[in-house]
């Protein structure tokens, strides 16, 4: 018997007239629980409970020495924690080490002949290839050599790798590791601005290129976007030096674009010069940067989230180990791309530092059909799977009985970045993991490092649709928007924070400290002053509620960031880019929910007087985006509208049309400026026969609010 019953616990509950965000009462049916597979709970890696009483609160912050013990240091750590200056912590104080060291060069020892690396190619036809570990030692020190003496980086310098899942991006990634030269990954679909925006903002004098690939049976051609990523950061004020172009098949250049004579480099021919060289790891203070990625937030403008080389480090092996649970026998296949957060933790540095077994996949899921990520894990014997509800979503809808077909067997299967609906998790469950394999819900954030809560696999009943209680060393609390605790069991919603810091957290927004403490430390601060930890719980701008049982179940963003296909769009920067548009008067850009995708952004726009609306007008829109952020932010409609919704001192409601795209109830709008604007725009948007109200998911229904 997998499922076990549950008392539904929650309660619809109102609090005089007007409720404040944070008490809305979120009504769900509660699931029932499922109970993990018998077969894996013995080999769980955290079956001692012993072990996960060491975690307990009373043993903070030394807990984390553990995971720090799970690394090899050059030199010890004094302190495990030090908080003298809020909410800047410092982790793991005067302990060294290298990053690249933890995740190849230990493991020759035992594991030289080890598959590191298994690359998937997109094309069928193309054999995978295997790295191992020594292989990876080579490869990185040529690419480490390389990077130092032919384009000159040192400890500290930043360089911008701009590249799709092909090998050399861990690669190139691990080799900067080596000279503790600052990687930051952009991910492959995003523009060539927006890389160089990226590129300038972190002061990079260096991109890494690939020159294409294939994605979704197309040929990318990648290089191109380099030419613009330079012409961006050079009117930003940044000097490219050097474009270092990795050719998808060495020897063989894939690209229309002009290799700049001086500026462009082929690496492949570079490394010729670096065959054989060793180059030493760079012993690296516990708080020197490991990487930057940048991610979006309320503002226009990405903020590049700084990693620290220790904690960070000892944050993703733990928790690689203890929830990913993975073993020396097994193979791990996160289908995550390495250029958003999950990539870099959990396909680079937490399994590499544990000497797993890891699959790069280039392509696209279901291409060149739905079954083909089921054969890969048949033909590699993948026992343990990571993805994200937008892909389950995906590949249910496009081949539901597609994993029937294939013989393989999962014990593990994570799924991440977004709300899983309880049905799709069950086909997850039943038909995926053939009913066999746990199943984490991982709840996390690029800021945070890795995971947050999830339940114990193995060991933990599951709950479709809840991420579950928090994992080892980790403190929430919901706070209602007057910082009143919103208790387990209430039904209301709130604003998840973590009470404590951990070794995971980011150090600070690359170039602006003061952003960093604003945007995340400052709405529960109580007192600025305070030299107190527990005065600053981080704040992770995501709602949450919280039955009875401690089972946290994430309800979306409560900012302008709207969560596509399980990647952050930054509301404001789609419309910072409409906005460039001369015609463009006023721009508002609003999720709507899609089956697959989760959320898609629908853009509102007025014109400037005089300009007539057009379909051209929609296709400058829909081009500009894509040239400025990426195909990922594409909007799903675009509205031309004759006016906003706005209040009295002129702001957009963004709630309105949110409400409107959505076919919910807009609520009050006899105090706007223009009520009958709304009647206009809804006719616009959904035509005369105005079908019944939904009510429509928690973020849209909160969704720009007057924050
Ligand atoms: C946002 C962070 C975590 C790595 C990938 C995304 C949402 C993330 C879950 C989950 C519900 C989730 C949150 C969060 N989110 N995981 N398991 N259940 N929502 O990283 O791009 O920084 O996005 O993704 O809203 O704030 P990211």
């Amino acid at each position: 018997m997998a499922k076990v019953r549950q008392k539904p616990n929650v309660k619809a509950q109102k609090s005089g007239n007007k409720l404040t965000e944070a008490q809305i009462a979120v009504h769900w049916k509660e699931e029932e629980y499922f109970r993990p597979s018998k077969r894996f709970i013995a080999q769980a890696n955290l079956s001692d409970p012993a072990f996960v009483k060491k975690f307990s609160e009373k043993h903070f912050p030394e807990c984390f020495d553990h995971y720090a013990s799970l690394l090899d240091w050059d030199k010890p750590w004094r302190k495990t924690l030090d908080t003298s200056n809020p909410p800047f912590w410092k982790w793991f104080v005067g302990g060294k080490l290298n990053a690249c060291y933890n995740c190849v060069d230990r493991h020759l020892a035992k594991h030289r002949n080890k598959a590191a690396l298994i690359f998937v190619p997109e094309p069928e036809a193309e054999s995978a290839t295997v790295i191992t570990y020594q292989e990876l030692y080579k490869r990185v020190n040529e690419v480490a050599a390389m990077l130092r003496d032919f384009a000159g980086l040192k400890t500290g310098d930043r360089v911008t790798i701009h590249m799709p899942m092909i090998p050399e991006l861990p690669i190139t990634m691990l080799a900067c590791a080596r000279l503790g030269v600052v990687h930051s990954v952009v991910f492959g679909g995003f523009s060539g601005e927006a890389c160089g925006l990226r590129a300038a903002d972190s002061g990079s004098c260096v991109l890494i290129y690939a020159d294409g690939y294939h994605r979704n049976g197309k040929w990318v051609d990648h290089k191109a976007s380099a030419d613009i990523a330079v012409r961006t950061a050079t009117k930003e004020g940044q000097e490219i030096d050097k474009v270092l172009v990795w050719q998808r098949y060495p020897g063989k250049y894939t690209s229309d674009s002009p290799m700049a004579a001086g500026r462009d480099f082929f690496i492949n021919d570079v490394l010729k010069n670096y065959r054989r060289q060793i180059v030493e790891p760079v012993s690296q203070d516990a708080e020197a940067p490991l990487f930057l990625m940048y991610t979006s937030g309320t503002t226009g403008k990405p903020k590049g989230c700084q990693h620290r080389t220790g904690g960070y480090l000892a944050y993703v092996i733990g928790t690689a180990r203890y929830y990913q649970d993975i073993h020396p026998e097994d193979v791990y296949w996160c289908m995550a791309d390495i250029g958003w957060i999950t990539g870099h933790s959990y396909i680079v540095y937490g399994p590499m530092a544990l000497a797993a077994t890891s699959v790069l996949y280039e392509g696209a899921p279901q291409f060149p059909d739905a079954g083909r990520p089921w054969r890969i894990a048949e033909r590699l014997d993948v026992n343990i799977f990571h993805t994200s509800p937008t892909a389950i979503r995906m590949l249910r809808k496009a081949g539901g009985n597609e994993p029937k077909i294939y013989n393989y067997h999962f014990k593990h299967m994570t799924t991440v970045g977004e709300p899983i609906e309880p049905e799709v998790w069950k086909w997850y469950y039943q038909v995926v993991g053939k009913g066999e394999a746990v199943i984490v819900d991982t709840w996390w954030q690029t800021e945070t490092g890795g995971f947050l809560c999830s339940t114990k696999p193995a060991l933990d009943l599951m709950k479709p649709g809840s991420a579950g209680p928090a994992v080892l060393g980790i403190y929430p609390v919901i706070w209602d928007e007057n910082g009143h605790e919103v208790k387990a069991g209430s039904g209301n919603a709130g604003n998840i924070c973590i009470r404590n810091p951990w070794p995971g957290i980011m150090q600070t927004i690359w170039g602006d400290p003061q952003r960093f403490v604003t945007q995340y430390y400052k709405k529960y601060n109580k007192n600025p002053k305070s030299k107190n930890w527990r005065d600053w719980p981080y704040y992770a701008a995501d709602g949450a509620v919280l039955p009875a049982d401690g089972y946290y179940r994430i309800l979306g963003r409560v900012d302008d960031v709207i969560n596509v296909a399980g990647h952050r769009l930054g509301t404001k920067e789609v419309e910072s880019a409409c906005l460039t548009i001369p015609e463009v008067a006023e721009a508002a850009v609003v999720p709507a929910v899609d089956e697959v995708k989760g959320r898609v952004p629908v853009v509102y726009i007025s014109l400037k007087p005089g300009v007539p609306t057009t379909k051209a007008i929609e296709d400058k829109v829909t081009s500009t985006i894509e040239t400025m952020i990426g195909k990922i932010a594409r909007p799903k409609t675009i509205h031309i509208v004759p006016d906003m919704p706005k209040t009295r001192s002129g702001k957009i409601m963004r709630r309105v049309l949110a409400a409107i795209s959505n076919h919910m109830d807009t609520g009050d709008i006899t105090t706007l400026a223009n009520p009958d604007i709304v009647e206009q725009i809804r006719e616009l948007v959904q035509g005369r026969n105005v079908g019944p109200l939904r009510e429509g998911p928690e973020d849209i229904k909160r969704f720009g609010d007057e924050r």
